[in-house]
């Protein structure tokens, strides 16, 4: 694999784990709660990715399926699928997550794509019906007490309904997400 392809995986498989899609906002990490007896067999299996914060320089990706399983060592198998926007190319990066606290049944998980190096992007559920919708929201602080976001909003279909949309947009209204950072990402004519 030549170093720019390299990196250019990198750069997508990142997504759902903070590089990709980041942005960085004013005012430190929020003390936001996390769902409280996380399920994460309930959570395991496709989530299509409906909306995320997307930053100017990002490579687009469109079709974004995440996919969790179980490791069966405590541990979530992550496989990501996209297109490439720009090249139609279909991409997959495969990952791990594990609990931030093993002792604590809370959604908030770590999540690493071993070709990064070690780096570990937490993946707070800040609410989620299992069977529906997931908003998950990531934040490391950055430069000058600010901080480095990014936030989702996950569906078990490609296609929620108004009613699904308008409670995600409710949600993160009420804990002063700012919206006009969140993209759509096109889950038409998809090969995956
Ligand atoms: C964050 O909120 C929780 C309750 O939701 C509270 O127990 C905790 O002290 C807060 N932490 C900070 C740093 O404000
Ligand atoms: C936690 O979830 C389990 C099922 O996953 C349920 O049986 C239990 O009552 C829940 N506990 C609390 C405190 O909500
Ligand atoms: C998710 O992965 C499972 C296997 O773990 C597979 O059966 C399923 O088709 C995948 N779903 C999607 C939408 O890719
Ligand atoms: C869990 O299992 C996966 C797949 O076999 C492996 O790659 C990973 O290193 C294991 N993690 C731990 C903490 O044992
Ligand atoms: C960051 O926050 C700390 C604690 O509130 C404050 O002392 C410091 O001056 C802040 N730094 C900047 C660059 O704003």
């Amino acid at each position: 694999m030549s170093p720019s392809s390299t990196l250019y995986l990198a750069a997508f498989a990142a997504f759902l784990s903070t590089v990709n899609g980041q942005v960085l906002l004013p005012g430190s990490c929020a003390n936001h709660s996390v769902v409280q007896n996380f399920s994460v067999g309930d959570y395991l299996g496709a989530w299509y990715e409906i909306q995320n914060t997307y930053a100017d320089n990002q490579i687009g990706g469109i079709c974004t399926i995440a996919n969790y399983s179980d490791f069966g060592n405590g541990t979530v198998r992550v496989y990501n699928t996209q297109v490439n926007a720009e090249t139609g190319e279909l991409q997959s990066a495969l990952g791990s997550a594990r609990p931030l606290d093993p002792t604590k049944n809370e959604a908030k998980l770590l999540v690493n794509f071993p070709f990064m190096g070690p780096m570990e992007s937490p993946y707070w559920v800040l609410d989620t019906d299992y069977t529906g919708y997931s908003i998950v929201w990531s934040c490391r602080p950055g430069p000058d007490n600010n901080s480095y976001q990014t936030y989702w909003f996950l569906s078990r279909t490609r296609n929620p309904s108004d009613i699904t949309r308008g409670y995600v947009q409710g949600f993160l209204t009420a804990l002063k997400f700012d919206l006009s950072y969140l993209e759509e990402t096109t889950q038409t004519d998809c090969p995956n």
